[in-house]
């Protein structure tokens, strides 16, 4: 006899699946072991790094949330899962980069660790099937992916996380490299605004240590370097929010 799920699966992707959530306008985000890089090309089973991602992006979405920075969290409702409120995502990836890395250093040959002359925002189309390719605001108000209005909030609200961050990180001897978010709508009768939603963390920054450029994020799983956990571990014990979950530590988590 098999257990009937606990509640209904919403959606799933490569490292997180959203289940229905207890009201109407919310939904669990449960944070997976899962790791992929490459378009899903690669894979790999990170013990505890669900655990590790869900604590930290609590931290961050909730601090985001302190300073204005509207988003998708409500609360943590356990080692692997929270609250979010439900929101219509918006289908782009956008990219903050304040040191040239990963795909910008390949498309434009700048060595990587160059100070750009300042912050770059980027869109991507999130579509698997084409690698999510990089994409201008031509095309999202050409194929209606989002309004003008849309895409000038999510530009002044990604440029604010950037700023946060960049302070929060570096107050802990981290260097904030680049990092992706993503944005959705929620609705209030006709009229909707756009918050922040999926998840920040070392999945989805580039985090190097400020003093030995050691990369302390998903590229050691990109690059085959090891010691990913660890590195995700540290990132949330400098940010001093490793008290809660000592048994990550220990490799022993569901
Ligand atoms: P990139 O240099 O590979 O384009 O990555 C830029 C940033 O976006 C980096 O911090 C990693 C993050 N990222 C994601 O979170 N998801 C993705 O699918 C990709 C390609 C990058
Ligand atoms: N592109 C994502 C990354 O490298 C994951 C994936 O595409 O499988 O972060």
């Amino acid at each position: 006899m098999t257990t009937p799920p606990r509640r209904k699966k919403i959606y799933e992707g490569k490292a997180k699946i959203l289940y229905e959530g207890p009201e109407p306008g919310t939904l669990i985000q449960y944070f997976k072991d899962d790791a992929t890089a490459f378009n899903a090309q690669k894979k790999a089973i990170l013990e505890g790094k669900g655990v590790i991602n869900n604590r930290i992006s609590e931290y961050v979405m909730t601090r985001l949330n302190t300073i204005g920075v509207h988003n998708h969290f409500i609360r943590r409702l356990n080692l692997r899962e929270q609250l979010i409120k439900e929101v219509e995502i918006i289908p782009l990836e956008v990219c903050c980069r304040n040191i040239a890395a990963g795909s910008l250093s390949t498309r434009l040959g700048l060595p990587e660790g160059e100070q750009l002359p300042r912050s770059i925002i980027e869109f991507y189309y999130k579509k698997d099937e084409l690698g999510d390719p990089l994409v201008t605001e031509e095309h999202i108000t050409a194929f209606n992916w989002a309004t003008t209005q849309e895409i000038d909030d999510m530009l002044a609200m990604t440029l604010r996380v950037n700023d946060f961050l960049s302070g929060l990180f570096g107050g802990v001897g981290i260097t904030l490299v680049d990092f992706k978010v993503e944005f959705g709508r929620i609705y209030d009768g006709d009229f909707s605004r756009v918050i922040l939603a999926d998840e920040i963390s070392p999945d989805s920054c580039r985090l190097w240590d400020s003093i030995t450029s050691e990369k302390l994020d998903k590229d050691r799983f990109r690059r085959d370097m090891g010691d990913v956990i660890e590195s995700y571990t540290e990132v949330a014990r400098r940010l001093g929010i490793m008290k809660e979950m000592p048994t990550v530590i220990q490799g022993g988590v569901q």
